[in-house]
């Protein structure tokens, strides 16, 4: 099955309960949450205090991606706030096996992701352990930005890898997707597309949202 995770980042703020139904309405299946520190990226956009105001207003999974430094200081904080799956970067810790644990620990969904310079052999250690995996497709800090092509050799690399094992893979890719690539990025292996830009600035979600449901009818990602 393919996931579809609309990234609230590129959703009009000023209007947050009417622009989440919108996209659960038109068949979402995560909310995808962009946490950003200033620090690990150069840009900040929110953190657990606006997750936990939304939480009650939706059914939507929460898929939090922190793009933050010490992401174990402040996991628990997301956590409460009602985060369902977590996702640090693997860029931003010493040890992101230790970290891994340490969030398990917390009894909740815990995914690694990677920025678009990092190779995905550091990821190998994480097939079939972690909860989900990420392929960021741009470099992370900002939406609106191109897909980076080369990335979706990754994603390739690791479906396969996965498959070759028995996995059922968990593989979510992160930046400029939208109906015209995301059969490139099922092609690829992934089954967990999120889309920011291309599902809130649109008049028409719905559609937007089927047009990207081909793509799995094209490649199903196991296939
Ligand atoms: C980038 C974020 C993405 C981004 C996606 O740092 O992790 O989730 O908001 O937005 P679009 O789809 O507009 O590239
Ligand atoms: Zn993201």
């Amino acid at each position: 099955m393919l996931y579809i995770a609309p990234s609230l980042l590129a959703a009009d703020f000023s209007d947050l309960r009417t622009e989440i139904t919108r996209v659960e309405d038109a068949g979402a299946n995560y909310l995808h949450l962009d946490v950003m520190d200033g620090h690990f990226v150069p840009n900040i956009s929110f953190g657990p205090g606006l997750i936990s105001s939304i939480r009650p207003h939706t059914n939507l999974l929460f898929d939090v991606h922190l793009m933050i430094s010490e992401p174990l200081r402040y996991v628990g904080d997301f956590i409460k706030a009602g985060a369902d799956i977590v996702t640090f970067h693997y860029e931003s810790v010493e040890d992101p096996m230790a970290t891994f644990k340490a969030i398990k620990q917390k009894e909740i969904a815990c995914g690694i992701a990677i920025s678009p310079k990092t190779p995905a052999d550091v990821l190998l250690p994480f097939v079939g352990v972690a909860d989900s995996l990420m392929v960021m497709t741009v470099e992370p800090g900002f939406g609106g930005q191109k897909l980076i092509p080369e990335t979706l050799d990754k994603v390739r690399m690791l479906r396969r890898y996965a498959n070759r094992r028995g996995i059922n893979l968990m593989l979510e890719v992160d930046g400029g997707i939208g109906e015209n690539n995301a059969s490139y990025c099922t092609e690829a292996g992934a089954n967990v597309l999120v889309a920011g830009s291309a599902l809130f600035k649109t008049k028409r979600p719905r559609s937007v949202m089927a047009k990207m449901r081909e793509a799995e009818l094209e490649h199903p990602f196991l296939g």
